[in-house]
């Protein structure tokens, strides 16, 4: 069903039922691939938010979670600029970090990030994003866990909003092109 957020229509894209076949796919590779590892997850505020708290539900090795905001967005145009906010409270030195986020588009935010973080000494650092805006990549970032490539198109639900609005959407709905 469409969906009004604000001043925007939205159609239905992904439902329900493939987000939680692509959050377990993604959770199996990882459980396999640390399971003699002990990984920090750093999940990406706001949009990662339901995202991280489905995967890390399926994650069964020894891990820990901790929460940073960044943002690249104002409206539906990514801004360029990544501002940090809010900061890790748990140690990266020598960690086995699994950075978790909504969706890539220019690649921006996780190229910033992944370059603060390895100031810090981890052991190794792994990307996990449910969404990849492949044909907005302007800053290229390897993906190593990736639930969907998805068209260069504004989406909302899930997590993810438009303006604030529509992360509470159980799926992911597309901007309507008018
Ligand atoms: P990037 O830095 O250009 O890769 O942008 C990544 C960030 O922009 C994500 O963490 C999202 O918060 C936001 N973003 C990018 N595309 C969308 C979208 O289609 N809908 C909602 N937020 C988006």
């Amino acid at each position: 069903m469409d969906k009004d957020i604000l001043d925007k229509k939205f159609v239905p894209y992904l439902n329900e039922a493939k987000i939680t076949e692509a959050v377990s796919r993604i959770a199996s590779s990882i459980n396999a691939d640390y399971e003699d590892k002990m990984p920090l997850f750093i999940a990406i505020l706001n949009g990662a938010f339901m995202f991280a708290a489905d995967l890390y539900k399926e994650i069964n090795v020894p891990s820990e979670i901790s929460f940073v905001k960044l943002s690249s967005y104002a409206g539906t145009q990514s801004s360029g600029s990544v501002i940090t906010s809010i900061g890790l409270d748990v140690a990266i030195n020598a960690r086995d970090i699994i950075i978790i986020e909504d969706i890539v588009d220019t690649g921006k935010t996780l190229t910033t990030f992944v370059t603060e973080l390895k100031k810090e000494g981890p052991s190794s650092i792994r990307v996990c994003a449910l969404l990849h805006k492949q044909e907005a990549t302007i800053h290229p970032i390897p993906i190593d866990y990736l639930g969907f490539t998805i068209p260069n198109l504004f989406v909302v639900g899930y997590g993810l909003d438009y303006n604030g609005f529509g992360r509470n959407l159980k799926g992911i709905h597309q901007l309507k092109e008018s």
